[in-house]
């Protein structure tokens, strides 16, 4: 026995001139867990004095919170080599390793424990992953920056309509109020609200433009506020940048406002009220400056009243509102728009193409049901399709632009709608033909009366 107490006295003197000598954290236990050395470094991860843990137990130390939890007991416990992550007293993440050591009996005789300090490597890991957030961030703000058109466009406004919205605008956009822009689909109330945008004192800073029918409901809140990584199933092991924070320095444009879900409602108020959003899992405030801009094609107000959308919202909303109006109630702006498009189209793929005047004329009685749009889209479609460098109106690629005054809706006097019929019909037909000869055999009448009909609806003018 004695024998025995001199060896382990000799042996741990040997530890000591080891122990001294090393950087590492080391924590040499007994079989019943009692403290026999620990290395100089201990004291500054765990915050036990060397003096203080030698003589005590780990069951001791891991009650007094030194350690949690401790490894030595588990080795001890489980007769096997362990390694684990511990947080200490001090606030340090250290991986453990405690290691058993049996005598030749294969009676356990030792557990040397050994602890790296891992909290430096943690906190880089964080700053590298806020890092990695913030690069997501800006290529997600490039790349949502170069879908959108050129903001130079020209915004077309002859009619007085027109003018008057964008003298408003003029007015308004440096002011950091909410405004809404009403109006059925294809107007320009997205166009308009760039025009806001570049014509503001925040224009250097992203203008991200959200349709809130577009994205499925349940995608909706993650889109916007974004999320913490692991937040929810299906949540992305990154967490993802909300759109709102994406606007941070720009304008925020909402469209279609109404088909946003109650429950997000009340979310979006508390954000423009306070000026903070929350991401999804989250729990820290991210300060969000942004000008928000609502556009719908629905009555909201009347939305309001049904109970279909807030009204503290709404009226959050509608600070200033401009409502824009179908493009069939500002005529004068129909030419404008179909010289502006053609232009585009001539310089987009090298054309020369201009429209016959009765071409025109039938575009500017046309309804336009699907507003500018529409009408841009017709005239490119018709600038590729159409032959020759004149767009004649039987080129044109709807039935309505090609017999306007057959529109039932058009007639008040039958004897004029006739007339206007009759007209347009032969109208074209000189056009196409050139002569009372031609027109006539085309149309199945004799030359007498095409030449007659000629003379009152062609010549005549
Ligand atoms: N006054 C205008 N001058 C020139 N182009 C216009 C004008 N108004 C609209 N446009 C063009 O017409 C198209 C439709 O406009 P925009 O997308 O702004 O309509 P919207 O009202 O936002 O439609 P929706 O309700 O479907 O969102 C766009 O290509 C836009 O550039
Ligand atoms: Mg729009």
């Amino acid at each position: 026995m004695e024998k025995e107490q001199e060896t382990r006295r000799m042996l741990l003197k040997n530890f000591d001139a080891i122990l001294d000598a090393m950087h590492d954290d080391l924590l040499i236990s007994d079989d019943r867990g009692e403290v026999l050395r620990v290395s100089p470094s201990f004291e500054d991860v765990y915050g036990i004095k060397k003096e203080y843990a030698i003589g005590r137990t780990v069951y001791d130390l891991e009650e007094e919170g030194f350690f949690k939890p401790s490894i030595i007991a588990k080795v001890i416990e489980s007769g096997k080599k362990r390694t684990m992550p511990q947080l200490t007293n001090r606030d340090r993440k250290v991986i453990v390793t405690a290691t058993p050591v049996f005598d030749e009996q294969g009676k356990l005789q030792l557990v040397v424990s050994f602890s790296r300090d891992i909290t430096e490597l943690i906190d880089l890991q964080d700053q590298y992953s806020q890092l990695e957030n913030k690069i997501e961030q800006y290529t997600e703000t490039i790349n949502k920056l170069r879908q959108q058109v050129s903001l130079e466009e020209g915004v077309i406004s002859h009619s007085r309509t027109m003018a008057g919205i964008l003298e408003t605008i003029g007015r308004v956009a440096d002011f950091d109020a909410n405004i809404l822009f009403l109006g059925p689909s294809g107007v320009g109330k997205t166009m308009l609200a760039k025009t806001v945008h570049q014509h503001s004192k925040r224009k250097a800073g992203p203008f991200i433009d959200i349709n809130c029918a577009a994205i499925p409901e349940n995608l909706l809140e993650s889109e916007l506020f974004g999320y913490e990584k692991g937040s929810f199933t299906g949540a992305g092991a990154k967490g993802k940048v909300g759109l709102i924070e994406l606007a941070n320095g720009g304008t925020l444009l909402l469209d279609e406002i109404s088909e946003l879900p109650l429950s997000l409602q009340a979310k979006l108020l508390k954000t423009i009220q306070d000026k903070v959003i929350t991401r999804i899992g989250g729990t820290k405030e991210i300060k969000v400056d942004f000008r928000l801009i609502t556009a719908s094609n629905r009555k909201l107000e009347e939305f309001a009243e049904q109970g279909m959308f807030r009204k503290d919202l709404y009226y959050r909303l509608n600070v200033i509102q401009i409502q824009i109006p179908p493009l069939k109630e500002r005529k004068d702006d129909i030419i404008p728009l179909v010289e502006h498009f053609i232009a585009k189209s001539n310089e987009k793929y090298g054309l020369h193409k201009t429209f016959h005047p009765r071409a025109l004329e039938a575009l500017l009685n046309y309804s336009w049901p699907g507003n500018v749009r529409e009408l841009s889209n017709i005239v490119e479609r018709t600038a590729m399709t159409s032959e020759g460098n004149v767009i004649r109106q039987d080129a044109l690629p709807l039935e309505a632009l090609r017999h306007p005054s057959a529109a039932p809706a058009e007639i008040d006097n039958l004897t004029k709608a006739v007339e206007d019929f009759e007209g347009n019909i032969i109208r074209d037909a000189y056009e196409t033909y050139g002569n009372s000869v031609e027109v006539g055999k085309a149309l199945g009448i004799s030359q007498a009366t095409a030449y007659r009909k000629i003379t009152k609806y062609v010549k005549n003018e």
